[in-house]
């Protein structure tokens, strides 16, 4: 789905950013250029953004909690 039209970036790009390394909506916005025209997408952006980055660290907590019962084993 297109959360830039100006700058034709999807939300694909935007969580293929973020496991390239990006951990912010700022880094987000920099390594693939969205919200950098006319703006209007910048709720959906922070938005997609919010969510990815919630769901890697619940993933992380996960894996987190896994290597604890691994270990008090
Ligand atoms: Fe993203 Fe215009 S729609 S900058």
């Amino acid at each position: 789905m297109y959360v830039c039209l100006c700058r034709g970036v999807t939300d694909g790009h935007i969580r293929e950013a973020i496991s390239e390394g990006c951990c912010s909506y700022r880094d987000v916005r920099q390594a693939t250029g969205v919200a950098g025209q006319c703006g209007k997408c910048a709720c959906e952006a922070k938005n997609v953004v919010r969510k990815e980055l919630a769901k890697l660290g619940t993933l992380a907590q996960q894996s987190q909690l896994q290597s604890l019962a691994y270990s008090a084993a």
